[in-house]
């Protein structure tokens, strides 16, 4: 039977794929807002992909067609493709064709399952699902951190976001039944086996709804004051950042600078501590960390907003061991950590405060540690 992905490929471009491919969306465990300074991330890919089909031409142009979009496909140059060209969404496949310097033609047709907008790196998935493919396709023998770098630079340089590296490399790298911690400082990775289900727990994943206008301002932002800090004290990033380094420097630094670096320093002292937590399967004491890390992102960071802190007060006042905003920030989604007999109380209770603030009502999700970016057969 033929896969639906090369039966909407054909249909659109009239000829079958040369070969298809998937990379997965992605929910952060801990460390937030750290890979950008060198630090550690514990994230994990969920069962949530996007897919790709793709086939070499043998001229000079690029068509690229999706299921979310109405027209049929969009046409391209490849002699054209650098940064600024294109507008919207395509931005992100030429980006990814750009940082992967094709030369020659290709027929793209994407099929996105990872909600956008979520906060669970819809935009990771479509560059790594890309790249992944036209790496096989075209024989590049790039490995999968080299692939996860040219994905962030796809996002940074051509999409024009300034992006860290933990979405791709998870997207890439993950792996089913396990967290990934990842050194952002050189992307060396370690499994940390995450089985929530032996515990009887699980991970509920709740998209806000909430997408503030905020974001990319502030991102850069939070990114720009911990560079400065890190300058100010003479270190390379805040990795190199100690608790008494930063207190011994509080005096040169602006408020703001302080506040960032402090979440820095210790969310990644956070992160490790989960692992160590995660290892001795003491999932109490991981609930702790969680909330810890978001007051600190709601306070030191600011990157949190109402319906997120919400979210998280809710889950927490209805029994959850604890719960934090995943992501960039203002908005997006949220994780809680929960005893699985409680899913139904909590999301109510979610949901009901939701209509009690007037908020649109949010969305659930829950998915176990999945594989990263694959060929699909
Ligand atoms: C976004 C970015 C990541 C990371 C997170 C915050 O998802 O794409 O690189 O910085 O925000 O942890």
């Amino acid at each position: 039977m033929t896969h639906p992905l090369a039966e909407k490929f054909s249909t659109t471009f009239g000829a079958q794929p040369d070969l298809m491919a998937q990379a997965p969306g992605r929910v952060n465990l801990i460390g937030e807002h750290i890979d950008y300074s060198q630090g550690f991330v514990l994230p994990f890919a969920i069962d949530l992909y996007t897919s790709v089909a793709i086939r070499k031409r043998n001229d000079g142009i690029v068509r690229i067609a999706s299921s979310q979009r109405k027209q049929q496909f969009e046409t391209f140059e490849i002699t054209d493709i650098k940064p600024g060209y294109g507008v919207g969404w395509v931005k992100y496949p030429l980006g990814v064709l750009w940082a992967l310097e094709i030369s020659s033609g290709v027929d793209i047709f994407i099929d996105g399952k990872v909600p956008s907008g979520a906060g669970l790196s819809s935009s990771a998935a479509l560059e790594c699902s890309l790249a992944f493919a036209i790496n096989e396709l075209f024989h590049l023998g790039r490995s999968l951190k080299d692939l996860a770098l040219l994905s962030q630079k796809a996002e940074n340089d051509y999409v024009g976001v300034p992006c860290g590296i933990m979405d791709q490399s998870i997207s890439l790298m993950g792996k089913s039944g396990f967290a990934l911690l990842i050194d952002c400082s050189d992307l060396s990775t370690t499994l940390v086996p995450l089985d929530l289900t032996r515990a009887d727990l699980q991970l509920l994943i709740i998209d806000t709804g909430v997408h503030h206008a905020l974001v990319d301002g502030g991102y850069a932002e939070r990114r720009a004051s911990c560079e400065s800090a890190a300058a100010k004290i003479g270190v390379a990033s805040m990795r190199q950042l100690s608790a008494a380094l930063l207190e011994n420097n509080q005096k040169n630094l602006t408020n703001s600078e302080f506040m960032r670096a402090r979440h820095a320093v210790t969310e990644i002292a956070r992160v490790l501590e989960t692992v160590t937590k995660l290892r001795e399967s003491d999932y109490l004491a991981v609930g702790k960390i969680l909330n810890e890390s978001h007051r600190s992102l709601r306070d030191d960071y600011t990157v949190s907003c109402p319906e997120s802190d919400l979210v998280v007060n809710t889950a927490n006042a209805n029994g959850a061991l604890g719960a934090r905003m995943v992501g960039g920030g203002f908005g997006g989604s949220v994780i809680a950590l929960i005893d699985r007999a409680e899913t139904g109380k909590i999301s109510i209770a979610i949901e009901q405060a939701f209509a009690n603030a007037g908020y649109k009502p949010p969305r659930f999700f829950t998915s176990l540690p999945s594989d990263g970016a694959s060929l699909i057969n």
